[in-house]
């Protein structure tokens, strides 16, 4: 399927690459969105020379800065990054909290930005709404065994609970081996509250409710590129 937000998404991702500097730990986001920025960080890496080092936020992420030639890193070695680029589902105007999670690397992007000095999120001007939930389920990782019993505990919250499967048909099982609860809600009133109670499920991993957590949005459209903070 064609992506007709494609230009906009190499042009973020360009911009964004443009903005880490020498010696850098830097995040690595997933999605369509966040490939666009590695890729232009592979290609300053290999033609410019400059010296970075990624911490991954999924496997496929992983996978692809090393066929670009980027260094990686884990927690072991660095614990903290100085700023982590990553793409969102929808960003709230405003606030700038977000919902990620379609591509399903929610866990792994909440730990890497919670760890990170920065989070910027790359997007195009699609992603903005007016309040969370408008267009996007909250994606919800939980863990196989009960997840029947955890999918009851998420619709007390208000939500309409669906499993999510993958494009091959198959259940959808995530990096961590976990799954994925789309939780479809009327509408997020209040999402920090959402936040903390889809935490307090018993079975619930992490949610992709990211509150408080970005630093700075830029958002590629018609218009050029919009840099929004927080
Ligand atoms: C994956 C994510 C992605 O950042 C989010 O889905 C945005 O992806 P894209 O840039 O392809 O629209 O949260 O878990």
């Amino acid at each position: 399927m064609s992506d007709i937000a494609l230009p906009y998404k190499k042009e973020v991702g360009e911009i964004a690459a443009s903005l880490v500097q020498d010696g850098m730990i830097v995040g690595l986001g997933s999605g369509s969105t966040a490939t666009c920025f590695v890729e232009s960080l592979g290609r300053r890496v290999t033609q410019q020379g400059l010296r970075c080092i990624g911490i991954p936020t999924s496997v496929a992420t992983a996978k692809l800065a090393i066929s670009l030639g980027i260094e990686l890193t884990d927690f072991i070695h660095h614990s903290v990054i100085d700023v982590t680029f990553d793409g969102a589902d929808e960003i709230e105007e405003g606030s700038l909290n977000l919902i990620k999670g379609l591509g399903g690397a929610l866990l792994r992007e909440k730990i890497v930005a919670a760890a990170s000095k920065k989070l910027v999120i790359v997007a195009d001007e699609t992603k903005m709404v007016k309040q969370l939930g408008e267009h996007t389920p909250v994606p919800v990782e939980v863990t196989p065994f009960g997840w029947e019993s955890t999918a009851h505990q998420l619709s007390h919250l208000g939500a309409q609970v669906a499993q999510r499967w993958g494009n091959d048909g198959k259940l959808f099982i995530t990096d961590g081996g976990n799954i994925i609860l789309d939780c479809h809600f009327k509408e997020v009133k209040d999402a920090r509250k959402l936040e903390r109670d889809i935490g307090s499920v018993v079975g619930v991993v992490e949610s992709g409710l990211f509150i408080d957590r970005t630093a700075e949005v830029l958002i590629a459209g018609s218009h050029g590129i919009k840099r929004l903070e927080h």
